[in-house]
């Protein structure tokens, strides 16, 4: 503290509200879903939905009750089962009791509510409400990725046939942007590592999409072959495309019974002629196809392709940022409250979007709170920009950056469209 600081307060009440807030967003989310759902393995690449409970609870166990006042006894026991390099992800569903995980996150909570007001005000991860708010979007970026495991469970049982919605296409409307000197990032306490420091870059002129890309636009390419045309693709993209037999969005599943019976197509009077191929995995089950609605599901390999079959790219982070700030982009971070509500209550109406940038530090950056939340990463991730339906208000800001490898094709994410200020 440099002389003439006021000492830094403890505000336990709203540290602890918030704390109390997301966690109520997560059970509402889980409660209502059976054993199964929370054992339930669909993607190697995830842990299932009990272990990201247990993991929370550890995880706040381990910063408040551990680091910051040096009492182990609710983390290093559970440091095998729910630390981030504890047992694999294929065994984290072992020795599952939904009583006794219950019980778990219950303890710590309460442990962490008795020692909240003796925490260090002073302490550089206490100050500022850092630490309530690091747990708190901790939990967020969780309870995304729950969401995640519950529509690759849902995406790996019988699709139905759905009638699509039927709405008039609409178009998307671009926005020509003069670009210049941009601020990006921030200088914020609360925000990440990753987001720091703000930093001034130049951006030329350009123009940007205000909606993401919808289902019935990626439609198109799907119906124009496009994941069969090697030329659209990146040579890295299209060795993933054929290892991986990409066809589709992941989001997308053909119905097991496509066609409706004869009896049905009389009850509807012929009306289901319009209906698309494709019915869509979403957290809250399957949906029926909406052209309208965002694309979500695909890799940035896929999004890299589609952008070029457009004549078109995808927007840097500056660009994206500056366009935020703009209030150009119609589906923006931070249009929407938060989906506080049941996972099933859920409407797909905003999606991550890959953007053209690896994820690298800026130069200033420093890790905090702890090493491996960015730097690990740093290199061979890709960058996405703006939050998707289940994104939190307080992780959907202009200047967060998600960042995923550029194979991962089950988030919640899709894409923007840039175009060259030249362009038509
Ligand atoms: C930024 C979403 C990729 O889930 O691996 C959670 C966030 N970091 N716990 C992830 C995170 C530590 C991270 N993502
Ligand atoms: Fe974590």
């Amino acid at each position: 503290m440099s002389a003439g600081d006021a000492p830094a307060a403890l505000d336990v009440e709203s540290d602890l509200a918030r704390l109390d807030e997301a966690r109520a967003r997560t059970l509402a989310w889980v409660l209502p879903l059976d054993d199964d759902a929370w054992c339930a393995w669909p993607d190697p690449d995830f842990s299932p939905i009990a272990w990201h409970l247990g993991h929370l609870a550890f995880t706040e166990a381990s910063w408040v009750l551990e680091r910051c006042l040096g009492d182990a006894r609710l983390s290093a026991p559970y440091a095998t089962r729910f630390a981030q390099d504890g047992r694999p992800k294929h065994e984290r569903a072992d020795g599952f009791d939904r009583a006794e995980l219950l019980d778990y996150l219950a303890r710590v909570r309460a442990a962490v509510r008795e020692a909240w007001p003796r925490l260090n005000a002073e302490h550089e991860l206490v100050r500022g409400g850092y630490l309530a708010w690091f747990l708190a979007c901790h939990e967020h970026q969780h309870r995304e990725t729950i969401a995640i495991v519950r529509a690759r469970t849902v995406a790996a049982t019988a699709p139905p046939s759905l009638p699509a919605a039927k709405r008039a296409p609409r178009t998307t409307p671009r926005v020509a942007l003069d670009g210049g000197r941009v601020r990006i990032g921030t200088e914020a306490r609360l925000a990440y590592d990753n987001e720091r420091p703000a930093i001034d870059v130049d951006v030329a002129p350009f123009a940007i999409d205000t909606r993401p890309v919808s289902a019935g636009e990626w439609l198109a390419f799907v119906e124009a072959d496009g994941y069969r045309r090697e030329a659209l693709w990146t040579r890295g993209g299209w060795a993933w495309r054929v290892r991986a037999g990409v066809e589709r969005p992941s989001s997308w599943s053909v119905p097991s019974e496509r066609h409706p019976s004869r009896d049905e197509r009389h009850r509807l009077g012929e009306s289901r002629s319009r209906e698309e191929p494709f019915v869509v995995a979403t957290p809250a089950g399957w949906r029926a196809f909406d052209p309208d609605a965002p694309v979500f599901g695909i890799s940035a390999h896929e999004v890299d392709a589609y952008a070029r079959w457009r004549g078109a790219r995808l927007p840097s982070e500056a660009e994206w940022e500056l366009a935020a700030s703009l209030e150009v982009l119609e589906e923006r971070a931070g249009d929407r409250a938060s989906p506080a509500g049941p996972l099933s209550a859920l409407a797909i109406d905003r999606v991550w979007e890959w953007s053209a940038d690896t994820f690298l530090p800026r130069p200033g950056f420093v890790a905090f709170p702890y090493r491996g939340y960015s730097e690990p990463w740093f290199g061979d991730h890709r960058v996405m920009k703006g939050g998707s339906f289940v994104t939190d208000e307080a992780i959907a800001t202009r200047t967060f950056r998600n960042f995923y490898v550029p194979e991962m094709r089950v988030c919640f994410a899709g894409l923007r469209l840039a175009w060259e200020a030249s362009s038509p």
